[in-house]
């Protein structure tokens, strides 16, 4: 059995790539530590949280009392998504999010290390390279240049882990991926933001002029290409991951409301997002070249499914917008929780 530490997998892409894992691995057995912020919701995992290859275990990446008890479990491989994930929030406050992001994957390596793991891969993301104009790529060779808190802080992590690995010879890998859409995320992202709004007829606040670029991936194309580093990458290396898919936010805004049908005056121009990046676009042709990855799932495809999960599961999202969803872990684990 190979023993993996997944962090932040009751978040949206963490608990999108447990799910996968125990479906596609059947000698993987999963810790999934995950700190609980509002953001990360054990109802997510509700569907193999009684599958005897599947512990959780409630706490900080940034405990390193919490890390190295889990490491102990006989850990080989770790997977870091455990991170404040909001471009907004980090406009507002920006201190959770260096100590997750930072400070909390400098807990996670240094214990890693320590603990001999032969494998740690950091999921990191496209913003760390900062906005592009009309045209080009970002390739792994373009220069880190963050532009909001959240991206710095990411890319504060970054520079751990090559630190870490050019230092110890630490065997860690850094993945960056575009913007990720799927069934699980936390309704104030663009898309799943747009699908509810749309769904009670509410507005879907656009921001500035709606033209800004992101290069969008489905959730599972993302998790494929995560196992594949994770089994066959190169310690020291950094694979960009993205969806070959750019659409400006106005783009998908009426594609949302194509599919649901409703109209276009539902969309409220509002001001814009300080420092806001006009352009995303991943060139991925290092990871398609070497390790034989390539995105399956359309953008089409996968925004009507996205969309119906989210019809589907009308419940789920009322318990999140509310907060109610939190209950489900207290009437499962008997804990109370802070509120964060
Ligand atoms: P998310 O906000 O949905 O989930 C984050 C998870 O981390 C939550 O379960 C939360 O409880 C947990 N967490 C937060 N702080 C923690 C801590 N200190 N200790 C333990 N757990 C903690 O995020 P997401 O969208 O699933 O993103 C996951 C990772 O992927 C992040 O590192 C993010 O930077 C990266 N990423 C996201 C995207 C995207 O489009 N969503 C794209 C590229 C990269
Ligand atoms: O590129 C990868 C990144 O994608 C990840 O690292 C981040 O964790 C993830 O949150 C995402 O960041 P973005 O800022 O691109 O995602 P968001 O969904 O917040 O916004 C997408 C675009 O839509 C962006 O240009 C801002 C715009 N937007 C967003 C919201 C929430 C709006 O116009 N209105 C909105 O209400």
């Amino acid at each position: 059995m190979r023993r993996l530490l997944v962090t932040g997998g009751c978040g949206f892409i963490g608990s999108n790539f447990v799910r996968y894992m125990l479906r596609e691995h059947r000698d993987v057995e999963i810790w999934n530590l995950d700190l609980l912020t509002y953001a990360g919701n054990p109802e997510n995992l509700a569907d193999i949280e009684n599958d005897p290859r599947y512990h959780f275990v409630h706490g900080d990446i940034a405990d390193r009392a919490t890390v190295d008890r889990v490491l102990r479990e006989g850990i080989e491989a770790v997977v870091n998504f455990a991170a404040e994930s909001h471009v907004d929030r980090s406009i507002h406050d920006s201190t959770p999010f260096v100590r997750t992001n930072v400070l909390g994957t400098q807990v996670l390596l240094d214990a890693s290390r320590k603990a001999g793991v032969s494998r740690y891969v950091q999921i990191s993301t496209d913003e760390v390279y900062g906005s592009l104009g009309p045209t080009g790529y970002f390739t792994e060779e373009t220069p880190l240049a963050p532009n909001s808190p959240y991206s710095a802080s990411k890319a504060g992590a970054d520079l751990l882990v090559r630190a870490f690995h050019h230092t110890f010879g630490f065997p860690a890998i850094i993945t960056r991926c575009s913007n990720n859409y799927g069934p699980y995320q936390f309704p104030e992202k663009l898309i799943p933001l747009f699908i509810c709004n749309a769904l009670r007829d509410e507005p879907l606040p656009v921001y500035g002029d709606g033209l800004q670029v992101r290069d969008w991936i489905h959730v599972l194309d993302h998790c494929r290409a995560i196992d594949l580093v994770l089994q066959k990458g190169v310690p020291g290396q950094v694979y960009n991951i993205g969806g070959r898919c750019e659409k400006t936010n106005l783009e998908v805004t009426r594609a949302i409301l194509n599919i649901l049908g409703k109209p276009e005056t539902l969309i409220k121009f509002v001001t814009d997002r300080p420092g806001h990046d006009r352009r995303y676009a991943i060139d991925c042709s290092k990871i398609e070249r070497e390790l034989g990855w390539r995105p399956q799932i359309s953008f089409d495809e996968g925004l009507k499914a996205t969309v119906d999960w989210y019809l589907r599961n009308q419940d789920w999202v009322e318990r999140v917008r509310s907060g109610e969803y939190r209950r489900y872990y207290e009437l499962q684990y008997g804990e109370r929780l802070k509120s964060s």
